[in-house]
């Protein structure tokens, strides 16, 4: 099948490497011209485990090129899958402008019977719509399929959910395309389920939200157990031992964030107003969730107000929304850099995916020193949160920590160590919902 994938994102890249190692002749798609450039040259532009050897190999068999030439792109492919972004409006809609654009240049460049696949996450009623739009623009309904197929990878773990999906959710009208996509997924041996536009739209939002939904209710729980003298952790491991509840997602923190699971129950609250219904449990998993860091950290400043004047040196581990990635859209590290900056000296952050210069617009950048190494982070704070569980700070000689730090305070923000250990360590432990 010969196939193209506009935008180059986490999405679109990993979509257009994977369906090159299942054989198809793929070309990627993007009006980012610096990152096509990179991509040409098998330079990744983001980080994600594993991807950058398959992409590699896939340029190296010829069966995977990258293009700015968009139209070009739709005219050499039958099957053109759109996977540019849908941010957040002010509002909490989803900004469509992309995917309009996409849809322009399809119009503009169509030269025969396409199948196009929309694999951004999209509000219900868009691919109707988008159906609709580009029947008025082309003058020949005959000359498309759209069919929805929302993807539900996780970045960090891109590659491999790509490669091993639960499950491949397939919305449309057409049977003829929906057999094309069955046929380009059959190798990977996932269920698949068959439904119409408006359904798979939704699944994916309901998807997203519910996930987010156990997060928040995990961390209303850290709440309770923080007063009650209970332990979260242990909750949510008895709670997860029912298998109809499942372990997963129930790691209590200072919430979630990235580019997806904020922008979507916005989105998903947003529809449901437009339709006239009211979301409110979502409300609810928003505001737990924006409200969680500044629990978290409301802990640490009251120890550190009885412990050590203003302005303090805090260290923070970890800036992205989670590990094995880059990304920082939305992460909770960046709204308790900002919470704190005012009564801080310094807040010295240590992330293994910052670039050097660190290119993140911070309020008082001169407050906000990037350090290469933990030893730098620790020398002399006043206190460590840990935001972002790496797989680095978990090798983390906490002996020696004590000795560089002027107050050996740290806040766990994600339940990441084990008390006992770290406060034989010599450190002042500070975790939420654990029973100190
Ligand atoms: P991204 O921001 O990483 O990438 C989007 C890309 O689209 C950018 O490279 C941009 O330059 C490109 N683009 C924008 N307009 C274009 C145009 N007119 N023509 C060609 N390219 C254009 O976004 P992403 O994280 O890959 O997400 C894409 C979509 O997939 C979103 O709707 C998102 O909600 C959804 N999604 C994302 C994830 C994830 O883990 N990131 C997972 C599931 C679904
Ligand atoms: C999420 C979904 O898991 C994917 O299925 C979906 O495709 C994707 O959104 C999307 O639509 O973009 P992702 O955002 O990459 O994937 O990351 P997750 O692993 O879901 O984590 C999201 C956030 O929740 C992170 O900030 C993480 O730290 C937080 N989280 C997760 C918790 O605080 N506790 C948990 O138990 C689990």
């Amino acid at each position: 099948m010969r196939i193209t994938v506009i935008g180059s994102g986490y999405v679109g890249t990993t979509t257009a490497i994977v369906l090159a190692s299942l054989n198809h002749q793929v070309i990627g798609a993007d009006i980012d011209t610096s990152k096509i450039s990179k991509l040409k040259k098998g330079i990744l532009p983001f980080v994600e485990p594993g991807l950058n050897d398959l992409l590699s190999e896939m340029l190296k068999t010829g069966r995977l090129n990258f293009t700015d030439n968009i139209v070009t792109a739709i005219q050499e492919s039958d099957v053109i899958y759109i996977a540019v972004g849908t941010p957040s409006r002010e509002d909490g809609t989803a900004d469509l402008r992309y995917l309009q654009a996409v849809a322009d240049r399809i119009a503009g460049a169509i030269n025969g019977y396409k199948v196009i696949v929309v694999k951004s996450t999209v509000p219900v009623g868009t691919n109707r719509w988008l159906s609709d739009y580009l029947s008025d623009k082309i003058g020949n309904p005959k000359l498309f399929d759209v069919v929805s197929n929302p993807e539900f990878l996780r970045e960090g773990s891109a590659m491999y959910d790509t490669l091993h999906p639960d499950r491949t959710v397939l919305g449309g009208m057409s049977g003829h395309a929906i057999e094309i996509l069955k046929e380009i997924y059959q190798p990977l041996g996932s269920k698949v389920l068959i439904t119409d536009w408006e359904t798979a739209e939704l699944i994916k939002y309901a998807s997203n939200s519910f996930l987010a939904t156990k997060v928040s209710f995990i961390n209303e729980m850290c709440r309770i157990a923080e007063r009650a003298g209970a332990n979260v952790v242990e909750v949510a491991q008895g709670m997860g031992m029912d298998v109809r509840i499942g372990a997963k997602f129930l790691n209590a923190g200072i919430g979630y964030g990235g580019s997806c699971f904020p922008k979507d129950v916005k989105a998903l609250i947003a529809t449901a107003r437009e339709l006239g219904v009211e979301l409110k449990i979502l409300e609810a998993v928003e505001t737990v969730n924006r409200t969680q860091p500044l629990f978290y950290l409301k802990k640490l400043v009251q120890t550190l107000r009885e412990t050590v004047d203003k302005p303090w040196i805090v260290a923070l581990l970890g800036l992205t929304f989670k590990p094995n990635t880059d990304d920082q859209r939305e992460s909770p590290a960046i709204r308790i850099v900002e919470e704190l900056l005012p009564d801080c000296q310094e807040i010295r952050i240590i992330d293994p995916t910052i670039e050097f210069p660190d290119q993140t617009p911070w309020p008082d950048e001169r407050k906000v020193v990037v350090c290469k190494t933990v030893e730098e982070a620790f020398s002399a704070a006043d206190a460590a949160i840990l935001c972002t569980e790496w797989e680095m700070f978990a090798k983390i000689n906490w002996e020696e920590a004590v000795r560089c730090m002027r107050n050996p305070i740290l806040l766990d923000g994600r339940n990441f160590y084990n008390p006992e250990q770290l406060r034989a360590a010599g450190i002042r432990y500070l975790a939420l919902g654990r029973g100190n």
